[in-house]
């Protein structure tokens, strides 16, 4: 695919359901008893392979019109072993989290996905588990997929300290913990995502939370709950909306709104960082949607600012600092984004990936430890080979919206992995006046 400069942006678009949240409403929806009803699930690649996952546990997913979902679970208890390997394909989270379900259950299954997912570690999702009762049976070099593991008849209620600020290792802890009498409690110096503690407590779980120190939260779950299905109704993703936005941002003329966006402080980083290097982006009609905070977004194509991105915002905006180092790209001066080492755990090493695909666009850039400095000159020159993307759907989208508004086009080397998270991009993107074409009908996404 192949972004080239583009006229204004404009229009009103929804970005597609929250990954995150899709997830883990299919997941719930298993270990409930009864029925669960999913409105705007995202129907990626990534959430489809956690549902089959949830089908071949026990739990009968059905979709019923687009975005509609029903599950219907089998309860904390009543996993069945899968009959075949369980293949997450290129989702992290979807395999890590369900990691957690069987891990804390007395089921056998095998985990596996693409070349993507065989390279991220899952040692630190393995730790924990292993200390809850869980065997791992058999892996894959440094306890990589393919791996085949086996929960406890009844999981140990440990304390946990993750090691490293990541949402996937407390869900995964917390998950294994619904099947362990008495409390799991899991300690995060650094806050992260919290949808798995909010959801939990929709189905009826006993889960409390406290501030820790300055930056962190104590989670405490009571095992053995009894799970009942509900009503999930999936706000828009906020690492998919960063997409158009920062696209209306570096389009010259652009004026755009981005509806009903979860605006989970958690999740808001990429915004907050945004409006300090000057951008006009203005929240309206702000609301409630399934306990989640969500807000139109009114973006206008603004004159940003190099910024310092401290490290501890690091958890709310993990995800967009591939496109944040597009926005600080057209921006004027240094943007120094700081401590970014779970960048490197990432779909791909997005630490070095982005890095690489700033030097082909032309962009002054450097990596210090884990610092990336990125050297704005409120234009970018791109017209360099296509950027690699590495099965890393982050990469690519955030490559396309470089081309939109830098001198020559940007062209990525494969666009299939888009639909693991975003599969309207394209078109909705089109929508709003973005010049996105197939190079040569090769590697397009419709
Ligand atoms: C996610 C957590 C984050 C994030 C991922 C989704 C989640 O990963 O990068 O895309 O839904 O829990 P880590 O928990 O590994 O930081």
């Amino acid at each position: 695919m192949r972004a080239r400069r583009s006229g204004a942006l404009t229009g009103r678009v929804r970005a597609p359901g929250d990954k995150s949240i899709s997830h883990r409403a299919l997941i719930l929806g298993l270990l409930a008893v009864g029925e669960t009803r999913i409105e705007g699930l995202l129907e990626g690649e990534d959430v489809l392979a956690t549902g089959r996952a949830a089908e071949a546990l026990g739990a009968t997913v059905e979709r019923l019109s687009a975005g509609r979902w029903r599950v219907f679970g089998v309860g904390v208890g009543g996993l069945k072993n899968p009959s075949g390997t369980l293949d997450f394909g290129n989702a992290g989270t979807g395999s890590r989290l369900m990691m957690g379900v069987v891990g804390g259950a007395s089921v056998e299954a095998t985990f596996d996905g693409d070349a993507s997912l065989r390279s991220r570690p899952m040692r630190r999702i393995l730790d924990p588990l292993e200390q809850m009762g869980a065997k791992v049976v058999a892996s894959a070099e440094g306890g990589r997929v393919p791996l085949t593991l086996r929960g406890p008849n009844r999981a140990i209620p440990i304390t946990y300290e993750t090691p490293a600020p990541s949402a996937q290792i407390k869900s995964a802890v917390l998950l294994a913990g619904l099947n362990a009498p008495g409390v799991t409690t899991v300690i995060e110096r650094e806050a992260t995502r919290d949808h798995t503690e909010r959801m939990l407590r929709a189905f009826g779980a006993d889960v409390t939370v406290e501030q820790h120190g300055e930056h962190g939260r104590v989670i405490r779950l009571v095992g053995e709950p009894e799970l009942k299905g509900t009503e999930i109704s999936v706000p828009a993703d906020p690492s998919s909306a960063a997409f158009p936005l920062v696209a209306a941002l570096v389009t010259p003329g652009s004026e755009i709104t981005i509806e009903g966006v979860m605006t989970n402080p958690l999740r808001t980083g990429l915004v907050k960082t945004l409006i300090e290097m000057g951008a006009d982006i203005t929240l309206s009609d702000v609301h409630e949607v399934g306990g989640e905070e969500v807000a139109d977004l009114v973006v206008r194509a603004s004159a940003l600012s190099g910024v310092d991105v401290p490290p501890e915002r690091a958890p709310t905006m993990i995800d967009e600092y591939p496109v944040l180092a597009v926005a600080a790209s057209f921006a004027a001066g240094e943007t120094r984004m700081r401590g970014l080492h779970e960048l490197r755990v990432k779909e791909s090493d997005r630490l070095a990936a982005v890095h690489a695909g700033l030097l082909a666009c032309g962009v002054e850039a450097r990596i210090e430890g884990d610092d990336l400095i990125v050297t704005g000159r409120g234009a970018v020159p791109g017209g360099g080979p296509a950027v690699a993307t590495h099965l890393d759907h982050r990469i690519a989208m955030s490559f396309l919206v470089m081309g939109l508004a830098s001198e020559k086009p940007v062209a990525i080397d494969d666009a299939g992995m888009i639909t693991t998270s975003f599969p309207d991009f394209s078109p909705l993107m089109r929508g709003l006046g973005a010049a996105i074409e197939p190079v040569d009908g090769v590697g397009a996404q419709p």
